[in-house]
C-alpha cells in the first residue's frame, strides 16, 4: 500500500503546487526561523577553563553538561526517574552515569553517527563524555561557585505561536499492573475548514509516567470505529500498541512521534501538513509505570495551523506493501540477524526534511538510504541499536531532495530469542518495518 498511498497523496498536493510555487521557494529556506537558534551549545571552552591541578570540576565543567544535555529529563517531576540536577544528586550515581554517557546510552539519541548530519542533535561530543568520565575518575571535584557556569538546555525550541490545545477529553489513569501500558485516545479534530498543521508539541500531563507519544490523523469515515473501540472497557482510550489500533498502520497518517526532551514545535522548512475538517487525530501514549506513582493523566497537544503553508507536506509511511498481509516478513522462531527491505523507485521529485524508523521489541537495526539516479548513497537514518522506547522524528540539518528515478531503500533487522514464529502485526509481540518521512513538494 505504499505505492498506492504514495500516489493518492501525490494527487492532492500536485493541485495546489500549480497555484502556488513559483517565487517562494529559495527564500522559504530558513522560514523556521530556529535553525540557528537550535544549534547545540557546546561548551567549546570547557577544556580551557579546567584547573591545571584537579582536572574537571563540578561548578566550571560538568554542571552546564548536566543542565544542556541532562536535566531536563532528570529533574524532580520529569520522565529521566532520578534527578541529575545538583552536585550530590550526580555524585550518588557518578559510576552510572559514567557508564551511560561513554556508551552513548545517554542522552538518548539513536541515531546513527556517519549517516547524517540532524538539527538539534542532543548527544554529547568526545570531549563532552571525556569530561564527565575525567571529572569522575578525579574523584569529583566541587570547584569553585564563583566560576560556575550554566549550560542552556538543547532542542526546546516550542512553537512560534499556539492557536489551540487538544487533551485527552477525559483524565486517564494508566494501567499499573503492567510496568508499560499503550493507550489510544481518539480526540476530534477541532478546526471545520480545511486548514494546515505547521506545528504542533506534545505537553505531558504526567510527566514521569508519558514515554512516548505517537500523533496519528484518522479520516472522518473512521469516527464511529474508533468510538466503538473506546467504548469496549468503559475506560478513556483503548489498548493499542505499535499502532493506531483500529485502523491499519499504513492507512493512518503520522503527524508525527515526540518523545521526552524531542520537543519538536514547527515542521522544519515551513512545511504545513494538511489536515481536512472531520478528521480525528488518535494519539497514542505509551505510559511506563515503573518511572512515577500512577496518577491520572490529562496530556495535551498544542498546534499551530495555518490556512495557507509554505511548503505542502505530509508524513509518507514507507514499507513493503506486501507485509501487511501478515505473513510476507517472516522473523522464524529462534533465529537471530534475519533481515528485511524493500525499494521504491520514486515516480517524481520530491523534498524530504526527516526520518523516523519503527520497529517493535525484537528490532535490532534499521536504516533508510536513498540511491541516487547517478548511483550515489544518501544515507537518511540508521540505527544500529533500535530502542523501542525512544522512537522520535531526526530532522535533517538540510532538507535533502529525493529525484524520479531514485531508489528509496528500507532495511530492517530482528533478533527473535522467543519460540515463536513472528511477522508483521499490531501487537506486542508482531513486529514492523516501517519508515516515515516528512515530505513536500519541491
Ligand atoms: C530525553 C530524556 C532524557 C535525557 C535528555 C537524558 N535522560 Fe537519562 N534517562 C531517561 C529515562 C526516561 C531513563 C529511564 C530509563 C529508560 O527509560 O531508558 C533514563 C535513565 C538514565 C540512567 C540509568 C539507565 C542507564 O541506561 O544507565 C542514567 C545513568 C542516565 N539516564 C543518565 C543520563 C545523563 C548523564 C544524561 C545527560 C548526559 C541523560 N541521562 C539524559 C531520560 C533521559
Amino acid at each position: 500500500m505504499a505505492r498506492m498511498a504514495i500516489m493518492a497523496r501525490m494527487a492532492i498536493p500536485a493541485l495546489f503546487l500549480l497555484a502556488q510555487l513559483g517565487a517562494g521557494c529559495a527564500s522559504s529556506e530558513k522560514s523556521g526561523g530556529h535553525d540557528d537558534a537550535s544549534e547545540p551549545n557546546e561548551d567549546d571552552d570547557s577544556q580551557d577553563d579546567t584547573q591545571e591541578d584537579e582536572g574537571p570540576t563540578w561548578y566550571t565543567n560538568v554542571k552546564p553538561l548536566m543542565e544542556s544535555h541532562c536535566v531536563a529529563c532528570h529533574a524532580e517531576g520529569e520522565v529521566g526517574t532520578f534527578a541529575l540536577d545538583t552536585y550530590d544528586a550526580v555524585s550518588i550515581v557518578s559510576e552510572y552515569v559514567a557508564d551511560a554517557v561513554e556508551d552513548r546510552r545517554m542522552p538518548p539519541w539513536r541515531a546513527a553517527e556517519g549517516c547524517t548530519d540532524y538539527r538539534d542533535d542532543i548527544q554529547l561530543s568526545e570531549d563532552e563524555i571525556d569530561t564527565i568520565v575525567e571529572w569522575i575518575d578525579n574523584g569529583k571535584a566541587e570547584g569553585d561557585i564563583s566560576l560556575a557556569k550554566t549550560g542552556q538546555p538543547i532542542a526546546v525550541e516550542g512553537l512560534e505561536r499556539v492557536d489551540f490545545s487538544l487533551e485527552l477529553p477525559v483524565p486517564y489513569t494508566p494501567d499499573d499492573s503492567e510496568s508499560d501500558d499503550y493507550r489510544c485516545f481518539p480526540v476530534p479534530w477541532p478546526v471545520g475548514e480545511d486548514v494546515f498543521v505547521t506545528g504542533f508539541q506534545v505537553n505531558p500531563d504526567q510527566a514521569a509516567l508519558v514515554h512516548h507519544v505517537i500523533a496519528y490523523v484518522a479520516d472522518a469515515g473512521y469516527g464511529e470505529a474508533l468510538l466503538a473501540e473506546e467504548a469496549e472497557d468503559g475506560q478513556p482510550g483503548y489498548t493499542c500498541f505499535g499502532g493506531p489500533g483500529v485502523i491499519d498502520q499504513s492507512q493512518a497518517d503520522w503527524l508525527g512521534a515526540w518523545a521526552p526532551g524531542a520537543t519538536q514545535g514547527n515542521f522544519p522548512n515551513g512545511v504545513g501538513v494538511p489536515m481536512d475538517a472531520g478528521s480525528w487525530i488518535i494519539l497514542q501514549v505509551h505510559y511506563n509505570n515503573v518511572a512515577g506513582a500512577n496518577a491520572p493523566d490529562q496530556t495535551s497537544i498544542d498546534f499551530q495551523v495555518e490556512l495557507d503553508a509554505e511548503r505542502i507536506g505530509w508524513i509518507q509511511p514507507f514499507t513493503d506493501p506486501s507485509w501487511l498481509d501478515g505473513s510476507s516478513m517472516s522473523i522464524p522462531a529462534g533465529v537471530e540477524g534475519v533481515r528485511h527491505d524493500f525499494e521504491f523507485e520514486m515516480g517524481m521529485s520530491l523534498d524530504i526534511h526527516s526520518a523516523n524508523l519503527h520497529m517493535h521489541r525484537l528490532g535490532k537495526a534499521a536504516e533508510m538510504t536513498l540511491t541516487k539516479a547517478v548511483g550515489t548513497e544518501d544515507c537518511l537514518i540508521r540505527i544500529d541499536d533500535w530502542d523501542f522506547n525512544w522512537q522520535r522524528s531526526y530532522v535533517f540539518d538540510e532538507k535533502k531532495t529525493l529525484e524520479a528515478g531514485d531508489v528509496l531503500r528500507i532495511e530492517c533487522e530482528w533478533d527473535n530469542p522467543t519460540d515463536e514464529d513472528v511477522n508483521w502485526g499490531d501487537g506486542t509481540s508482531d513486529e514492523m518495518c516501517l519508515g516515515s518521512i516528512l515530505m513536500s513538494l519541491p
